[in-house]
């Protein structure tokens, strides 16, 4: 069947990269005659009774490969939530009704499930095609050797430790700050490395090692008046909850406002709201009694103009989805593997159990990250 029409779209948080990725496959649709709509927000755009698209030409994309975000909005529907079984009957009519013949999905492992459950057909009339490209900030993608927005995030929470530093060294403080890496310590490790500081805590090394963290804080306080921590907002500990739990009835006067964390469509707290940052300056003040701020780097790691690694990535990988939907190779991603953009299969994204497999840092890295951080 040759492929006439495809539908691209962007699922999950964005990050920066997303445009030169949608660039990549809108461009190299054309050279093959492939119309492409553009889906709005994610699943969310063909889940309900009325699609939500745009039609996208080469005018169209030719200046975003500098834009941050996404031109076609997302959300993190997912669309077999068992919740709206409806979800999936109109998904496949939507398809059919647009006649299109196969989608893009640009999106985390959630995005990208969804994706391989549709090629396979399951739960659905008929097997609706995709294609898939890894994205994700948090770079923890199994499969692929890098995620583009990771770079750009990683380069924005470095520059936020280099100015965290002044304000550290003028007030001889401790600054602890929490950045995104709900499953994978890739960018707190690499911002630690990259911008020199004094320590990192990170879910491979889950229960974060608190005594540590203080034999290492009171080595740096022998030899400076400050001390910079980066803490992922997927570090935990035992005590965690318990500290939460405690700051929501009110004690010392926190600004954390509940210790209930909600929950998204696709069955993930939301970190954030941990506040795992404050737990760990808390746990520092207590211990050292030594002056402790948190700065929490959150959307703003998500937010801005891509790098140049990003903006490369992101249009590789989209030019190579296109190139697999041109040639009916459905139920692949485009993965970076080494320097070489190559096809990956979707179903192994998961465990024999259907989770999502989390590409972590290696002990390499972690056994890197020790040696030049000392
Ligand atoms: O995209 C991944 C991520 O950045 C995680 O690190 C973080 O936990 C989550 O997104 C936050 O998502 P939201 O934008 O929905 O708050």
């Amino acid at each position: 069947m040759a492929v006439k029409r495809i539908a691209v779209l962007t699922g999950g948080g964005d990050c920066p990269g997303l445009n030169p990725t949608i660039k990549g496959v809108v461009t190299r649709a054309a050279d093959y005659g492939i119309e492409v709509l553009g889906l709005q927000n994610g699943w969310k755009s063909l889940v309900g009774e009325t699609p939500i698209y745009t039609p996208l030409t080469v005018d169209d994309v030719r200046p975003i490969i500098k834009q941050g975000g996404t031109i076609l909005h997302t959300s993190r529907t997912n669309a077999y939530d068992k919740k709206h079984p409806e979800y999936l009957t109109n998904l496949v009519k939507n398809v059919d009704d647009l006649n299109i013949d196969a989608i893009v999905a640009i999106g985390g492992d959630d995005t990208l499930s969804v994706a391989s459950r549709l090629t396979k057909g399951d739960g659905v009339p008929h097997p609706v095609p995709c294609v898939g490209v890894p994205k994700t900030m948090d770079n923890d993608v199994h499969g692929t050797d890098q995620c583009f927005g990771f770079d750009t995030a990683t380069t924005l929470a470095v520059e936020a430790v280099q100015r965290l530093r002044d304000t550290a060294d003028s007030h001889n403080r401790v600054i602890v700050l929490e950045v995104f890496g709900r499953k994978a310590g890739w960018t707190a490790l690499f911002t630690a490395v990259a911008a020199d500081a004094d320590y990192v805590l990170i879910p491979e090394r889950n229960p974060a090692d608190l005594e540590g963290m203080m034999a290492k804080l009171r080595e740096v306080r022998k030899r400076r008046n400050y001390a910079l921590v980066v803490v992922a907002e997927g570090a935990d500990h035992p005590d965690l909850d318990v500290w939460a739990e405690e700051i929501a009835k009110g004690l010392n006067g926190t600004r954390l406002g509940e210790a209930a964390v909600e929950i998204d469509s696709f069955g993930h707290p939301i970190l954030k709201e941990r506040r795992v940052g404050d737990w760990c300056a808390y746990q520092i003040k207590k211990e050292l009694n030594w002056d402790t701020r948190v700065s929490v780097m959150a959307h703003l790691m998500r937010g801005g103009e891509p790098t140049l690694v990003d903006r490369i990535l992101g249009a590789r990988l989209g030019i190579a989805a296109a190139d697999y939907a041109h040639e009916g190779k459905f139920g692949v991603m485009a993965a970076l593997h080494g320097s070489a953009v190559e096809p990956f299969p979707l179903e192994e994204l998961t465990d024999a159990n259907g989770k999502s497999i989390t590409r972590n840092l290696s002990p390499e890295w972690l056994q890197f990250a020790d040696i030049i951080m000392k």
